[in-house]
């Protein structure tokens, strides 16, 4: 007879919180520092140093939480993010190492990246099963791309999205975010361009985080996106894989665009997200305090074991609010910042 069933654990093995949402998504930020100097994310608005800083967790660490949450809490998704991911020292060694994982364990691997370091590493990428990839790119315009992000790197990311649709990824998504008097004026550009290419767009609500400058003048809702973009084409809804994104064909081409509309229209009730930072402190939603415990203390100890790991991700989920707070609360807030845990 299996052990964990008679310690009667079996039904308890998915992560719950107090609202009944399953969470089977993990978002993990492998390094909290990035190459660009987005506006809207980098509220210190200075670059931030690239190497791995002693408090992050270490890949041993990561390794072993991951173990824990794709065969103990039946998570079925990851996706790492940043900062930027792919700038950590060895980070393909990391892939390496959860690719033994997927063999073993039923979930995907995703990764949220900027692009700007992604050429070279898609191949391997795929070989290692990070099959899903999220792209952020802001604008289609060279000057415009500097103001955003503080550097020169369009080309790069360009053709790193080129490439990339032409390999065998199960998906490539780009993610816009859309700012008034910034890049509002590029949506249906980013549709012409993109038409020809079997991705997702995805146009995403500006958030308020702090420092980042957020303020009602610049914020247009998804809806008003999708009439800009109706101008030009015309769109079919179709059904989206979660509430996340409302998601339609645009006709004629290979293009599907989503809206992501964390703002106008919260997706909060159908939430399926953990946020770890890299620092190893959990934060269960996007708008949180991370938790005051970092995991690093527990993954570290060898003495500590997966049960009371699994314990205290349960315990953090606990005080997960039932949906993120009003704009003119989150701009209250004034530690939350995008770049621990981008996106
Ligand atoms: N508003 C909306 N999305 C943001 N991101 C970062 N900052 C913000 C913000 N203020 C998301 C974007 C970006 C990813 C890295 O994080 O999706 O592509």
């Amino acid at each position: 007879m299996n052990l964990v069933f008679l310690c009667g654990k079996r039904n308890n093995m998915k992560l719950v919180d107090n609202f009944n949402r399953i969470h089977d998504y993990i978002r993990i930020s492998l390094i909290d520092k990035c190459n660009l100097n987005c506006i809207y994310c980098n509220p210190s608005n200075s670059f931030a140093r690239f190497e791995s800083n002693k408090s992050i967790l270490t890949y041993e660490e990561l390794f072993r939480l991951i173990k824990i949450f794709v065969r103990d809490l039946e998570v079925k998704k990851i996706r790492f993010t940043g900062g930027e991911p792919l700038i950590r020292k060895d980070v393909m060694k990391f892939f390496e190492m959860t690719s033994s994982l997927k063999n073993q364990y039923d979930f995907e691997i995703g990764i949220t990246t900027n692009g700007t370091h992604l050429l070279d590493k898609l191949d391997s990428l795929l070989n290692f099963g990070v099959e899903r990839l999220n792209i952020s790119l802001d604008t289609l315009n060279k000057t415009k791309f500097i103001a955003i992000t503080g550097r020169n790197y369009l080309d790069e990311t360009l053709t790193a999205i080129q490439k990339a649709v032409s390999m065998k990824f199960r998906s490539v998504k780009v993610n816009v975010v859309v700012i008034k008097n910034i890049n509002d004026d590029e949506l249906s550009d980013f549709v012409e361009y993109f038409k020809t290419y079997p991705i997702t767009l995805r146009f995403i609500e500006y958030m308020p985080f702090t420092g980042n400058q957020w303020d009602d003048s610049k914020f247009l809702s998804w809806k008003e996106m999708k009439s800009r973009i109706e101008e030009k084409f015309s769109l079919t809804e179709i059904q989206s894989d979660g509430k996340v994104s409302k998601d339609y064909f645009v006709n004629s081409s290979n293009l599907k665009v989503g809206f992501i509309s964390s703002i106008s229209d919260h997706f909060c009730d159908s939430c399926n997200r953990l946020r770890i930072t890299a620092a190893g402190q959990i934060k269960n939603c996007l708008f949180s305090n991370p938790s005051d415990l970092s995991l690093k203390s527990l993954l570290a100890d060898e003495t500590i074991s997966d049960d009371m790991i699994i314990e205290f991700i349960k315990n953090s989920l606990q005080s997960k609010w039932l949906k993120h707070p009003s704009v003119d609360e989150l701009l209250k807030l004034n530690q939350n910042n995008m770049m621990s845990i981008g996106g």
